[in-house]
């Protein structure tokens, strides 16, 4: 679905912000971009949807080139972007008025706007809002409110560029659900952030940046097995666990199965306490 092809990128200011990046993300995937401050994964997001062109290289989106600019009002339709800040995303005075403004620029009939709008509202469960004015939401709310946005255009991959940063852990992790929902009902989901205890259990592959360049691509199991750092807190207990002489797997990310491994292990324990002083 995109294909980037050698992307270098230089701001006006000769800032080398992207070197050489390859990268192809197929139709349907949940791909997650990963890496330090600065590294480069805001400036290769804004290209894929025409905000940003290559300095050299390419990128296509279901085959349209991006510099091509006669394409770039089907590619904004195709790639749908959602930002850090939902505050600044805001048009509308309700929310309705807001996701409705995607809509009436594409100059769908009223009855179409009207269906498109309460569906995007539901997919996000702020249906119930629609009257609200988005300044009354909180932060959590907003930004799926902004996915509605994004959503009532009807876009077949969805880009999010930090969008839980600003949030508080329950609405982050509603936010999260929401994106994984999308996921699961065919979307392609690009999502950019620095949390990797977020998206190791959903996405389908971790890419990593550092300095403009891709230094990783793989599952998040390969992910895992690759790196020292940065890793899950939970992940991080593992490994030290056992490092201490515990028989349980260090490339754990979740929780429950890190719950699992210890249990597991605990029982081995014991069992094996049993037998010897059975024995002895
Ligand atoms: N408008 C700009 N003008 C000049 N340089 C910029 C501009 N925007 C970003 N940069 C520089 O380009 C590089 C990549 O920045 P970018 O914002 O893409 O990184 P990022 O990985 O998204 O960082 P963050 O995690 O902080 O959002 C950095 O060195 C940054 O300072
Ligand atoms: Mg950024």
């Amino acid at each position: 679905m995109i294909r980037i092809n050698n992307l270098s990128y230089t701001y006006p200011d000769r800032t080398l912000a992207l070197d050489g990046v390859d990268l192809s993300i197929e139709k349907g995937e949940f791909v997650a971009l990963i890496g330090k401050n600065g590294c480069g994964k805001t400036t290769l997001v804004r290209h894929l949807n025409a905000l940003l062109m290559p300095t050299s290289g390419s990128i296509s989106v279901f085959g349209m080139d991006t510099t091509d600019t006669s394409n770039v009002w089907n590619i904004r339709q195709t790639v749908g972007m959602v930002f850090q800040n939902p505050q600044t995303q805001f048009v509308g005075t309700t929310l309705e008025e807001d996701v409705a403004f995607g809509p009436e620029n594409l100059a769908l009939p009223q009855n179409e706007i009207q269906e498109r709008v309460d569906r995007s509202l539901r997919e996000v469960d702020l249906l119930e809002y629609k009257t609200y004015s988005p300044k009354t939401l909180s932060g959590g709310q907003m930004q799926r409110a902004a996915i509605a946005g994004i959503l009532a255009m009807e876009p077949q991959c969805i880009v999010l560029d930090e969008v839980t940063s600003m949030l508080d852990p329950q609405s982050r992790s509603n936010v999260l659900d929401t994106i994984a929902q999308l996921h699961q009902s065919g979307k392609t989901i690009i999502y950019v952030t620095q949390r990797i205890e977020e998206i190791l259990p959903i996405a389908d592959r971790i890419i990593s940046m550092n300095n403009g360049r891709i230094e990783f691509v793989g599952t998040p199991k390969e992910y895992l097995a690759s790196v020292e750092s940065p890793i899950p807190a939970v992940t991080s207990l593992m490994r030290k666990l056992k490092a201490k002489g515990f028989d349980v797997n260090g490339n754990v990310f979740t929780v429950d199965d890190a719950l699992l491994e210890i249990t597991k292990a605990t029982q081995v324990r014991d069992k094996n306490k049993t037998e010897t002083s059975g024995n002895g």
